[in-house]
């Protein structure tokens, strides 16, 4: 089977980005980017595409972003899962926004730290029950042997957790992306894109113009 994708060809329009325009923070540009996906009414726009590797392979899926500041950018998972038995092998990742009902994308790298237990039950405890227990419930990355194992493992933490609060399970929590290098990108007409790149350089963010 071959399926050529040639005809999907689009022309990019928006008016693009400029360096004055653009705040020195990177984090405070970020900001404003993500108020802008948020008020076109993407969906999800705090959906990123996380890449991790190890020695073996790279990895890469779609986790959220639940809060960023100056620190970096957070988002929560499974301890035990691949992804974080791949940071675990290499604590470095990217995160790539796609934004591209605005024709535009964020994409960050940087090193990866876990959060502080305190932020992570914080967090969790602004859940809803049901994903407080579905955390419980699911052996992240592991295999499966039908969907009803799953529900079953759900209906048993139902029943251990059916008083009082569910407490944060010790192999969940968040991890903060810690970024050295923030790229805007905004398509432009003729391919010639706009593409800024804020590298952190001993202590101080320093903006380059990237070619596209
Ligand atoms: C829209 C969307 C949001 C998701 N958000 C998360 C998330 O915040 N945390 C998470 O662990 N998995 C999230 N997932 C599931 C991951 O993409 C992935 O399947 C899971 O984390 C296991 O990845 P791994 O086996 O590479 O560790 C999300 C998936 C989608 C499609």
């Amino acid at each position: 089977m071959s399926v050529d994708l040639n005809s999907l060809r689009q022309e990019f329009a928006s008016n693009g980005i400029t360096r004055a325009e653009l705040n020195d923070n990177p984090f405070i540009q970020f900001e404003s980017w993500m108020d802008e996906a948020t008020q076109a009414g993407l969906t999800l726009p705090n959906a990123m595409s996380l890449a991790t590797s190890d020695d073996n392979e790279i990895g890469i899926r779609t986790v959220l972003l639940k809060s960023f500041n100056e620190k970096g950018f957070v988002f929560f998972t499974n301890y035990n899962s691949k992804k974080s038995k791949q940071i675990n092998d290499n604590p470095k990742a990217a995160l790539l926004f796609p934004w591209l009902d605005l024709e535009r994308q964020v994409k960050i790298s940087g090193k990866v730290e876990k959060i502080t237990t305190l932020e992570s039950i914080k967090y969790f405890a602004t859940r809803p029950k049901d994903s407080q227990l579905g955390a419980w419930a699911s052996n992240q990355s592991s295999q499966l042997s039908s969907r009803q194992m799953l529900l079953s493992q759900f209906e048993s933490m139902k029943e251990k957790f059916s008083k009082g609060e569910v407490p944060l399970p010790d192999f969940w929590g968040g991890y903060r992306v810690v970024p050295h290098t923030i790229e805007f990108w905004q398509g432009r007409e003729n391919r010639l894109h706009d593409r800024f790149a804020y590298k952190k350089q001993s202590g101080n963010w320093v903006i380059e113009r990237l070619a596209p």
